[in-house]
């Protein structure tokens, strides 16, 4: 059991955190049908195509300011009880202007969500800015010049999420180094929908001190000796990656064997909702089903708050 061990996640999407009960709740306010994305108090989708998209139309039933400052606290609120003291959700100001309320409304709605669940529980809480890969790295570079900016100050770092088999992972370099000279901390999804190659170049064009994923690096023997001798941490996220058939089930899921390589990884729940988990759920599996031990598991946990992108004061704190 891992109900009393201490918690940090640095890799949830923030609207894909939302319960189908509550995106129900959001689709009767605004009167959209979501039958076609929710059957039976469930998410369904079929593939990681249809996935994103039904990710898409549940971003698109929170409107307001403050919609996303509830699914902020709600969310993080959930994680405190189960023993989490810090978490990094990720977030798409795209989507603040998909909806019409721009991007800076959208980041004060969840910055006020982040504040109200730490006032309640005292859980630590940083938004990362994502890149939508699809959209491409004109749309990328926008982004990352918005979040070089530095407005919103539980901004603390730069992803690139999305279809990780469209375009090169050079085309959104210059994202990642705006970014990079605002102070920003880097990470990126790579190595889920694609393999060990796209890991390989994560690391060479965008030189991230954490990979989103990174699991298929598997594939590559000197490219797990490389993550493991640059102290590259890992977030995986192992309950996500079976739903998504990136691996048929836990038992061929790589986390031992990267663990065992000397690679830094890390336990995160991705989407938890969509994909039948949760972040005490991922520790469950972790200590259940693939072995691991408390200590080994408090292992996990100290490397997430090492790799966290927050301050040094908070860092020691949290530690
Ligand atoms: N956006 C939301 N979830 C994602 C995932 N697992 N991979 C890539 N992009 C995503
Ligand atoms: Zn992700």
């Amino acid at each position: 059991m891992t109900a009393h061990l201490k918690k940090a996640e640095l890799h949830c999407h923030i609207e894909g955190a939302a319960p189908p009960a509550l995106a129900l709740v959001q689709a009767r306010k605004y009167n959209v049908d979501v039958s076609g994305i929710i059957e039976d108090g469930a998410y369904v989708w079929a593939d990681f195509s249809h996935f994103l998209k039904c990710y898409d139309a549940v971003a698109e039933l929170f409107r307001s300011e403050e919609d996303y400052a509830l699914l902020a606290e709600a969310y993080l609120t959930e994680l405190a009880l189960a023993g989490t003291v810090y978490s990094e959700i990720i977030v798409s100001p795209d989507h603040g202007n998909t909806i019409g309320i721009g991007s800076d409304a959208y980041l004060r709605g969840l910055s006020a969500g982040i504040e109200a669940a730490k006032a309640k529980t005292g859980i630590e809480g940083r938004m990362i800015i994502t890149l939508i890969r699809h959209m491409g790295p004109e749309a990328a570079e926008r982004t990352a010049l918005y979040a070089a900016k530095r407005q919103h100050g539980l901004v603390t770092g730069l992803n690139l999420a999305g279809e990780e088999r469209m375009h090169n992972v050079a085309d959104f370099a210059r994202a990642f180094d705006i970014a990079r000279d605002a102070g920003l901390g880097l990470t990126i999804h790579a190595g889920e929908m694609a393999g060990a190659f796209s890991v390989r170049d994560a690391l060479d064009h965008v030189r991230p001190s954490r990979i989103s994923h990174g699991v298929r690096a598997i594939e590559d023997a000197d490219l797990v000796k490389r993550i493991a001798d640059e102290g590259v941490v890992l977030e995986t996220c192992p309950g996500s990656n079976v739903s998504l058939q990136v691996f048929p089930d836990f038992a061929s899921h790589p986390l031992r064997a990267l663990h065992q390589a000397g690679c830094r990884v890390t336990l995160n729940s991705d989407d938890p909702p969509f994909f039948h988990t949760s972040l005490q759920q991922e520790y469950e599996i972790a200590s259940q089903v693939m072995g691991f031990s408390d200590d080994e598991i408090n292992g996990m946990t100290r490397t997430a708050i090492e790799a966290a992108f927050v301050d040094e004061a908070t860092r020691r704190r949290l530690l």
